[in-house]
């Protein structure tokens, strides 16, 4: 495979939204064809199970199953075909958000998250996963006054200091894979970090 595999990963109101695009231009730029997608979603029946397993209440296995699940069909008809084209793909999200999510917020054991990790990907990792860091208590300030939230937005702030808690973990275990940005400072200073960590691929 020749392309380039990027994910973006943090909590919710963490900005990563922000740097999506700026990414985008940024390999585009140097010729490259970009692939932006998410997850969970990323592909019809991946959007699908999306708007389900955002919004209906379920058991946390379940909901484990139903992130792989949609990403099993999203690496499947997305991401490695994208690669193997020589695409640069970047994904607003990827499995560390279900090591984060299901793993750290539910207590799910990361043994049974590896299994379907192993399972549903192969082997396939990011090359390179920018994880926007930040309190927890600073990224719930952010979510103010937005919109409609999702089942795991209302969550409770112990949720989501695990959720962050279990993103670090995952960072201090793939030290090359995954760099971690100060998400709490201003858009400019976290861009520039963002253009720093992007500079070495
Ligand atoms: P998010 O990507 O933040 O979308 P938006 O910006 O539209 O809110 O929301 C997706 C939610 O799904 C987020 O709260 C994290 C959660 N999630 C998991 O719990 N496990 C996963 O494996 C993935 C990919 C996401």
């Amino acid at each position: 495979m020749t392309g380039l595999f990027i994910t973006l990963e943090g909590l919710d109101g963490a900005g990563k939204s922000t740097h999506l695009a700026w990414l985008q231009c940024r390999f585009e730029g140097l010729g490259r064809r970009v692939v932006m997608t998410r997850e969970p979603g990323g592909t019809p029946l991946g959007e699908r199970l999306r708007a389900i397993v955002l919004n209906e209440a379920m058991h946390p296995d379940t909901e484990a199953l139903v992130m792989f699940a949609a990403r099993r069909e999203h690496v499947e008809t997305v991401i490695r075909p994208a690669l193997m084209r020589g695409d640069v793909v970047i994904s607003d999200r990827f499995s560390d958000a279900s090591f984060a999510y299901q793993g750290g917020g539910r207590g799910i054991a990361s043994l049974r998250l590896e299994i379907l990790e192993d399972w549903v990907q192969e082997g396939l990792q990011p090359d390179l996963t920018l994880l926007f860091d930040l309190p927890e208590a600073t990224a719930q300030a952010r979510m103010q006054g937005r919109g409609e939230t999702d089942r795991f937005e209302r969550e409770q702030i112990d949720f989501h200091r695990r959720v962050r808690a279990a993103y670090l973990a995952r960072a201090a275990r793939f030290p090359q894979r995954i760099r971690v940005l100060d998400g709490s400072l201003g858009v400019e200073a976290v861009a520039a970090q963002v253009a720093r960590l992007v500079e070495g691929l």
